[in-house]
C-alpha cells in the first residue's frame, strides 16, 4: 500500500470515529419537556436519589395516602370530626394535599378517573414502590412538577448551579413550601404549628439509607450539596405565592392567581 493512500485511510478513519463520539454525547443529553409535569417520586429515585427515595419512602410524606384508607389512623380522623370508617381515597377534599400533583398536569388521579373517551385513566399504585399517590418529592421541590428539570439534573449528571434548575420549576424557599399543606386555611386538622427548623432533618434523612449499592449518590458527601448551600436561588429571596382552591360540584378548583406556575404566562407567581 502506497503510503499517501495509508495516510488518507487513517484520516477518514478518524473523521468516521469523531463523528460517532459526537453523536453519542448528543443522544447521551435528553431534551427538556416543553412544558411542566408531574412524574412522581419513584421516577427521582431510579438511578439518583436512592438514599432519598428509601428515607422518604418510610416517612410520613412516603405513606400519606393511606392515611385516607377506612380504618388507618382512626383518632386523628375523629380529632378533625372526619368519618374512622369512610374511604377517602378518592376525596377531592383530601387529594390536594395527601397525594402529588392532584388536578395539575401528570399528576394524581384517584380511582374512577376517567378521560373524555371514557378510558379509565387513574394512576396506577405499586404498594411496593410509592410515587405519585403519596407526598411525593415534587410537592417540596417543584413549581408545578419536575419533569422539566429532572432532565437537567440528569443532563448535567448533578452537577448545575440552583438557577439552573429553579427556571424549570425547580423551588428552594423550603419553609415556605410547608405551608402549602401544614397549617393551611383549608386544612381539616385544625392548626397545629410546624416547627420546620426542628423537623426539617426528618423529611427525608437519607444518611441512615446509604448502602452499598447506592453509596455513589451521595451528594452530600460528593460535596454539591454544600456548593449549591453557598448560593441563593431567587425562591429563597423571594418564596413563591401559596395555593388557594375550593370544592365545587365535587371537583377541586385553584383559586386564580394562587398557583406558583402561571401556565398560560409561563412563568412564576412570587409573594409580593
Ligand atoms: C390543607 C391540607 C390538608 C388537607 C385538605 C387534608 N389533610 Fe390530612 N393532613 C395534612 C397534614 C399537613 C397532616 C399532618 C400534620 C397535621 O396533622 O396537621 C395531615 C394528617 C392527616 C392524618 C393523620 C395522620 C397521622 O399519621 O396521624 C389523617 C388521618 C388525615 N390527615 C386525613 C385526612 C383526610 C381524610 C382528609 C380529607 C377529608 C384530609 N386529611 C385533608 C394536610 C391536609
Ligand atoms: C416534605 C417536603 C419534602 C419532600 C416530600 C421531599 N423533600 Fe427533599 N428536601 C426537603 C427539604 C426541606 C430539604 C432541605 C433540607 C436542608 O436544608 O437541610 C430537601 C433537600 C433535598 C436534597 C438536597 C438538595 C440540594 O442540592 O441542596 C435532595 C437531593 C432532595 N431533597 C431530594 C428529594 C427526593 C428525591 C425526594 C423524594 C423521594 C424528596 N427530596 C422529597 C423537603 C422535601
Ligand atoms: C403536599 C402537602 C404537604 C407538604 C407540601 C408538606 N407536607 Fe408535611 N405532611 C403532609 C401530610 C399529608 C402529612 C401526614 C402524612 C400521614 O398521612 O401520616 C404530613 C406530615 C408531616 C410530618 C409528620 C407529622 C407532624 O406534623 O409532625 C412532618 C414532621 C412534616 N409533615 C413536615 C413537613 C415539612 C418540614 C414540610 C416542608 C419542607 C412539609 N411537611 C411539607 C403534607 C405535606
Amino acid at each position: 500500500m502506497g503510503k499517501t493512500f495509508k495516510t488518507i485511510c487513517l484520516v477518514l478513519l478518524s473523521a468516521v470515529f469523531l463523528v460517532g463520539v459526537a453523536d453519542n454525547a448528543d443522544a447521551a443529553k435528553k431534551k427538556i419537556p416543553k412544558k411542566p409535569k408531574y412524574v412522581g417520586a419513584a421516577k427521582c429515585n431510579g438511578s439518583c436519589h436512592d438514599p432519598y427515595y428509601q428515607a422518604w419512602k418510610n416517612s410520613p410524606h412516603g405513606k400519606s395516602f393511606n392515611s385516607l384508607k377506612p380504618g388507618e389512623k382512626a383518632e386523628a380522623k375523629k380529632k378533625a370530626k372526619l368519618d374512622p370508617e369512610k374511604d377517602y381515597t378518592t376525596d377531592p377534599q383530601c387529594l390536594r394535599c395527601h397525594t402529588t400533583g392532584y388536578r395539575e398536569s401528570g399528576g394524581f388521579k384517584p380511582a374512577g378517573s376517567k378521560n373524555k373517551k371514557g378510558k379509565n385513566v387513574s394512576t396506577k399504585i405499586d404498594p411496593e414502590e410509592p410515587s405519585k399517590e403519596q407526598v411525593g418529592c415534587e410537592m417540596c421541590h417543584s413549581a408545578a412538577g419536575g419533569g422539566q428539570f429532572r432532565v437537567v439534573m440528569k443532563n448535567t449528571k448533578g452537577d448545575f448551579k440552583k438557577d439552573e434548575t429553579e427556571k424549570y420549576g425547580q423551588r428552594w424557599d423550603y419553609e415556605n413550601t410547608c405551608s402549602r399543606c401544614h397549617n393551611h386555611p383549608k386544612s381539616p386538622h385544625g392548626d397545629a404549628k410546624l416547627d420546620y427548623a426542628k423537623v426539617k432533618d426528618t423529611v427525608h434523612p437519607f444518611a441512615k439509607f446509604i448502602t452499598e449499592d447506592n453509596a455513589d449518590q451521595n451528594i452530600v458527601k460528593d460535596g454539591k450539596v454544600k456548593d449549591r448551600a453557598k448560593t441563593k436561588a431567587k425562591s429563597e429571596e423571594t418564596p413563591l405565592v401559596i395555593e388557594d382552591w375550593d370544592i365545587k360540584k365535587d371537583k377541586l378548583k385553584f383559586t386564580k392567581g394562587t398557583q406558583p406556575y402561571d401556565k398560560k404566562k409561563k412563568s412564576f407567581n412570587y409573594k409580593k
